[in-house]
Order: C-alpha cells, then sequence, then structure tokens
C-alpha cells in the first residue's frame, strides 16, 4: 500500500470572479521513503496539491476527490485527526521560513513546543532533543544559538531551523514547497545536500515542489509535471528527463540551462500559463504547444507507457522527441 495516494483531487478556489480550478482530477501516489519532484510553472497547481494534503487550503476553497495517509481518508477526517498527523506523522517546509517561525520567540521555545505538546517530552528534555536536532541541521554552536530569535540568523541558517522544526517528530512524509528559491545558489546546495542526507537517515517519503528541474535530477527518484492543475506526465526522473514524452516537459527542459553548453540560453516557452478561471478547453497546454490540434480540444487522459510513466497528450511519442 502506497503511503500517500491522491485519488482524483480536484481543488476549487470560489471568488467572486466566479470559481478558480486550481487542481483538477490528479493522482499521485508516493511510497514510504520514496523522493518525488513536483514540476511545473508557477500557478500550475503545486502548492494548493501540497496545502490539500496537508488541510491548509484558504477558506474559499474546496476539495473533492480522495487523499488517503496510511489507508486512512484524510481529506474527509475530522480536524482533530488532522491536526495529530500534522504534529507527527506529515510536516512541511514553507518557501519563506517567516510563514513557520514565529519572529517573537526564541528558536528554543518554537522548538521544545513542538516535542511537549505532541510528544508530552519534559521542557529540558524537549530543548535538549531540539539542540540535537540543530546538529543535525548543521547549525554552529546550535546548544547556544538555539536561544537566539529567528531574526538573528541569516537566511539560510533560518531555513535550516525551519527544516530542523520539520524534522523534530521525525515525521514519515516530509512536502518541501520550493525550499531553497529564496537563498543564493550555494546556499541552495548545502541546503538540498542536507535534506538529502536527513531523507535517507531518516528514511522518510519526500515530495520536493520546485521550479528547478536541476534540482530534482539531483533530488528525486520520479517527477510529477504539472500544467494547468493536471499532471502533463510522470515516471522516473532519469528516463523522463532523458526523453521527455509530453510537449510541455519538452518545453521546461529547453529552458534549463545546459551547464555543459557554454552558448546555453534560457528558452522560455513562448506565452503564458492558464488563467485557471478560464481555462482552455481540453489540454490547458494546447493554446501554447506547438503540436496541438483539434483532438486536443477534449483533454486526453493521462496514460501509462513504458515503464511506470505515464503522460496525458495524444501525440506519437516519437514525433514529440524527434
Ligand atoms: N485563495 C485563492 N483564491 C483563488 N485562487 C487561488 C487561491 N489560492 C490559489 N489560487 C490559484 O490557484 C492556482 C494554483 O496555485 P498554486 O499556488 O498551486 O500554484 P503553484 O504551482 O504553487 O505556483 P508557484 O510556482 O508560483 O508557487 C493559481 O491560479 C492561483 O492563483
Ligand atoms: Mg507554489
Amino acid at each position: 500500500m502506497a503511503l500517500l495516494d491522491i485519488d482524483d483531487l480536484s481543488v476549487t478556489f470560489y471568488t467572486d470572479d466566479g470559481p478558480v480550478h486550481a487542481v483538477s482530477d490528479l493522482d499521485l501516489s508516493i511510497d514510504k521513503g520514496e523522493t518525488l519532484g513536483i514540476v511545473g510553472e508557477s500557478g500550475s497547481g503545486k502548492s494548493q496539491t501540497a496545502f490539500a494534503i496537508m488541510g491548509l487550503l484558504a477558506g474559499n476553497g474546496r476539495t473533492r476527490g480522495a487523499v488517503r495517509f496510511d489507508g486512512q481518508d484524510i481529506l474527509g477526517a475530522a480536524p482533530k485527526v488532522i491536526n495529530r498527523l500534522r504534529a507527527r506523522r506529515i510536516a512541511m517546509i514553507f518557501q519563506d521560513p517567516m510563514t513557520s517561525l514565529n519572529p517573537y520567540m526564541r528558536i528554543s521555545d518554537q522548538m521544545a513546543e513542538v516535542l511537549t505538546l505532541h510528544e508530552g517530552l519534559s521542557k529540558r528534555d524537549a530543548v535538549a532533543r531540539s539542540v540535537e536536532m540543530l546538529d543535525a541541521v548543521r547549525i554552529p554552536s546550535a546548544r547556544e544559538r538555539i536561544s537566539l530569535y529567528p531574526h538573528e540568523f541569516s537566511g539560510g541558517m533560518r531555513q535550516r531551523v525551519m527544516i530542523a522544526m520539520a524534522l523534530l517528530c521525525k515525521p514519515d512524509l516530509l512536502i518541501a514547497d520550493e525550499p531553497t528559491t529564496a537563498l543564493d545558489v550555494t546556499v541552495q546546495a548545502q541546503i538540498m545536500d542536507l535534506l538529502g542526507d536527513l531523507q535517507r537517515d531518516l528514511g522518510m517519503a519526500t515530495i520536493l515542489i520546485t521550479h528547478d528541474l536541476g534540482v530534482v535530477a539531483g533530488f528525486c527518484d520520479r517527477v510529477v509535471v504539472m500544467y494547468g492543475g493536471r499532471v502533463m506526465e510522470q515516471g522516473p526522473v532519469d528516463p523522463l528527463f532523458a526523453r521527455p514524452a509530453h510537449p510541455y516537459t519538452r518545453g521546461l527542459l529547453g529552458a534549463v540551462p545546459r551547464v555543459d553548453d557554454a552558448d546555453a540560453r534560457m528558452v522560455a516557452i513562448p506565452g503564458n500559463p492558464p488563467d485557471m478561471a478560464a481555462p482552455p478547453e481540453g489540454c490547458p497546454f494546447r493554446p501554447r504547444c506547438g503540436f496541438a490540434g483539434d483532438d486536443c480540444r477534449t483533454m486526453p487522459p493521462l496514460v501509462a507507457f513504458g515503464e511506470n510513466r505515464a503522460r496525458a497528450c495524444q501525440r506519437a511519442v516519437e514525433r514529440v522527441t524527434a
């Protein structure tokens, strides 16, 4: 049984201008210990998928479908059940550390609170465990620095604190939403290395949400490519990057500068992502796709092919990867 199993999930936001279809008919699963990347341009529904899993959607958001964690449906579960899962089994790291760190509390108090509240530890034991976790995320002099406030840390160090906090209860599933985009490239690489080490040590399943295909290639076993709230393509990282089977994936890969190519230039996909309040009929990528035809006015189903791969496009793979 998969650790997390998302079945036909849709997320709709109700606004004064009408409904916004942020996520549509999404199927996705992740096994224990697996690393899954979710990639796609801005607005493709990556974060809202994560928020739906975490029960953190904005008040105007509604879901349809099922999200099962360890076999239990958590979309329809009582807040008490979700809170418990969120505290102990599923953790999330946000792009901006200040969304999860309280600026007015010392790190020691914020971290210890997680453990006294959810694991019943004494304050003393909780602080000791927190120091160990700060050591694990390689914060120098953790024992002294744990009594500082968040603003007394640099951006990279704050991100480490947040990772330490997310991992305090040793979750089975970690969702990291753009964990490094706010940081400079060197620090990004250090944080990703660190996350990789911790992921292996703790054996936790990880969903990594990012724009950065390079990061996915280095970190993930499998990748899901989203566009317009839908899965365009998914499969194991290496074959998918070597032979993308969806025109959108090809476009995304074309937008990645190659480090081994001196003339490398970013080639962005022409056009803009769709307005999800008025999405195009059929495949959302159709208006930007060089391969589109009239048959793309109906959304093609996600069809399995090859080894554990699937794509939602009716064009022949050969033609697409030519
Ligand atoms: N509360 C809301 N009300 C209306 N629309 C919303 C709301 N929250 C998100 N959306 C819309 O849902 C869609 C998907 O947003 P989402 O945050 O999942 O994008 P994303 O893929 O994470 O993008 P980014 O890479 O920029 O973080 C977007 O069109 C966004 O404007
Ligand atoms: Mg996002």
